[in-house]
């Protein structure tokens, strides 16, 4: 829990996948088609989705995150021996309908109640994100919802956490920004947001630069952080 209290935070900027969306949800509604494999696919699948991102990302050969997606989800399937064309469709048509955390809805509606801005600030292309805010009934409780895919570069590259600076017309200190990703977490904080890092899966701290201010179990005490509560 919270410790701290963070002074003249103006806006509260959200990770989406992992963070405000539950990224193993696709492959668990699969469950039933994947037996005990559903675990080690959802755990491929992130991981290469993520490293593909940064792979890409060095390479300066950029493919939107979506394809990204369905890259990762390849090799996964092929790494597990699963040749099944059905459930990949299924399994990337459910990546668009994510399950949101259960206390997502509720804090992004207290926040803006209280008169904070809000924004979602992701690789995701922006019809994976219209589609998982459509999907968590949330639209109505966010400012902006800010693709990395504006200036196809993925995070870390700190141009993406500027794009949230600029389309919010808030400096990057008085941005809170929440990311279950630890590595985001950092990476923010190193470009000068103030940085709630959400441990929900009780993971080591990682060893990068940038120092998360707080970190939190779930989005439910970040209202009382930002001096909402
Ligand atoms: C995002 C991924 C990295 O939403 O979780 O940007």
């Amino acid at each position: 829990m919270a410790t701290t209290q963070l002074e003249g935070i103006g806006a509260c900027v959200f990770d989406a996948y992992g963070t405000l969306f539950d990224v193993n949800a696709a492959a668990q509604h699969c469950a039933a088609d994947l037996g005990d494999k559903w675990q080690p696919l959802a755990e491929l699948w992130r991981g290469r989705q993520l490293q593909y991102t940064w792979l890409r990302s060095l390479m300066k050969n950029y493919a939107d995150f979506w394809q990204v997606t369905g890259d990762a989800l390849d090799f996964a399937m092929d790494a597990l021996d699963l040749e099944d064309s059905a459930l990949r469709e299924r399994l990337m048509e459910l990546y668009l309908q994510l399950d949101a955390y259960p206390e997502v809805a509720s804090v992004l509606k207290q926040l803006r109640d209280s008169g904070m801005k809000t924004a979602i600030l992701s690789n995701g292309s922006p019809k994976m994100l219209a589609a998982a805010v459509a999907n968590a009934g949330i639209g109505d409780y966010l400012d902006a919802v800010i693709s990395a895919d504006q200036i196809k570069v993925y995070k870390t590259a700190p141009a993406v956490y500027q794009l949230a600076v600029d389309q919010l017309g808030v400096a990057p200190s008085g941005i809170c920004f929440q990311s279950s990703n630890a590595w985001d977490a950092h990476a923010a904080s190193n470009f000068g947001f103030r940085v709630a890092w959400v441990n929900r899966f009780g993971q080591a701290r990682e060893r990068l630069p940038g120092n998360p201010d707080v970190m939190l179990d779930s989005l439910e005490g970040l209202p009382a952080l930002v001096g909402l509560g």
